[in-house]
């Protein structure tokens, strides 16, 4: 495969010295950009666009072409594990993901279909595979995969919550079947991960979207260990041992120092986190990602630099910093104040890395 022309990203997760810092967004290819939404309208609907590797392809590349982004993201869902799983994945305008089935007892456990990522989820590989060779080592390419106990929420739930009734209901009455469940999740997505670094994926992130709304040690039990289990395991094998890993828990500023533990080689923290406290209490073991308010890309540019700004004087100066927005880019976001987020990072950011 080509060589990777751009290696900030990678070098920054592993706290190697960068001319300056990397930045990528969750959610870069998405409805805030016209050309998304065209091609989405092309493909049909959201999953058909997901199973199109052309199209899957596209739309992984729109945000590049705008912005001189140091990576690139695979586009996909992490709601393609428990489709493939069995419980029939599909979505509600404006009404977000839903599932046909969910998982409530042992019966609805052992009813689920057996995986393999490379047989169940072979569309996505496809898709790896693609975006690797249109890429040609421009930025690395970023897989993921959602965590077992987000996934759960939405297995259990039967779709997004509100206050998480049924799935946190579980796990504290009936932590046998929480566990089955999420064992289960974890042999799952180190089987995915694996496999979309098999098909090319330089680094990989486990988005744990619900990780905060446990409790502290609720978290520990249902979400962070499992985590570590596939993180262990993607380190026990030579083709994925190489391959750094990026834990993004929104709300888990509280318990960086655990997060930090788990083997992982970034740390993703939330806007709610200050991220020079966070540098203070495990800068030395892991990179940080993010943290900009998604919401701040609706203040003006002026005021999103000076943001920026903040951020990078926080983290202070040296490696380990890639900036990223706290969460997810919201829908309604005007492009061009991404060109104002992106262009700050790349001006204000070489002088914190000047003499390394
Ligand atoms: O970051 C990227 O650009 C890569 C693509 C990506 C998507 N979803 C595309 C998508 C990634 C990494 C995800 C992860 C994801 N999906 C998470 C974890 C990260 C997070 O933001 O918390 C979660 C919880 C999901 C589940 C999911 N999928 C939700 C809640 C929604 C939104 C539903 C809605 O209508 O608002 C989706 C759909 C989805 N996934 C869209 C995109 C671009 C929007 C689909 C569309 O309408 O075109």
């Amino acid at each position: 495969m080509s060589e990777l022309k751009n290696d900030r990203f990678l070098r920054a997760l592993q706290r190697q010295p960068v001319d300056r810092t990397p930045v990528w967004m969750m959610r870069q290819a998405g409805r805030y950009l016209p050309e998304y939404r065209a091609t989405r309208k092309q493909a049909g609907s959201f999953l058909d666009l997901c199973k199109n590797a052309e199209l899957a392809c596209e739309v992984t590349m729109q945000p590049l072409r705008r912005y001189p982004m140091d990576a690139a993201i695979l586009f996909s869902d992490i709601l393609t594990v428990p489709d493939a799983l069995g419980l029939g994945l599909y979505f509600e305008e404006g009404e977000g993901p839903r599932f046909r089935k969910t998982v409530r007892s042992e019966e609805d456990l052992a009813g689920l279909n057996s995986f393999t990522a490379d047989d169940d989820l072979a569309y996505v590989m496809n898709a790896v595979r693609t975006i690797r060779a249109e890429l040609n080592g421009k930025v690395p390419l970023i897989g993921f995969s959602g965590s077992p106990w987000t996934l759960a929420t939405y297995m259990v739930e039967g779709g997004s919550s509100k206050d998480f009734a049924n799935v946190k209901g579980m796990a504290y009455d009936k932590p046998a079947l929480m566990h089955g469940l999420l064992s289960l999740l974890a042999d799952a997505v180190a089987d995915y991960l694996a496999a979309q670094i098999r098909a090319g994926a330089q680094a990989v992130q486990i988005f744990d979207t619900w990780g905060g709304s446990l409790s502290a040690a609720g978290y520990r039990e249902f979400s962070l260990a499992y985590m570590q289990r596939i993180i262990t395991r993607l380190q026990g094998q030579p083709e994925t041992r190489d391959v750094p890993v990026i834990v993004f828990t929104k709300g888990g500023g509280q318990w960086l120092t655990s997060i930090a533990d788990c083997g992982a080689q970034g740390v993703g923290i939330d806007w709610t986190t200050d991220i020079a406290l966070a540098r203070a209490e495990v800068g030395d073991r892991v990179a940080l990602q993010g943290n900009m308010d998604p919401s701040m890309l609706f203040a003006s540019p002026a005021r999103i630099r000076e943001e920026v700004a903040s951020i990078l004087a926080g983290f202070g100066h040296g490696s380990g910093h890639i900036f990223n927005l706290g969460h997810g880019i919201t829908p309604g976001v005007n492009p061009d104040h991404v060109t104002a987020f992106v262009d700050a990072v790349q001006e204000l950011s070489p002088q914190y890395h000047l003499g390394d």
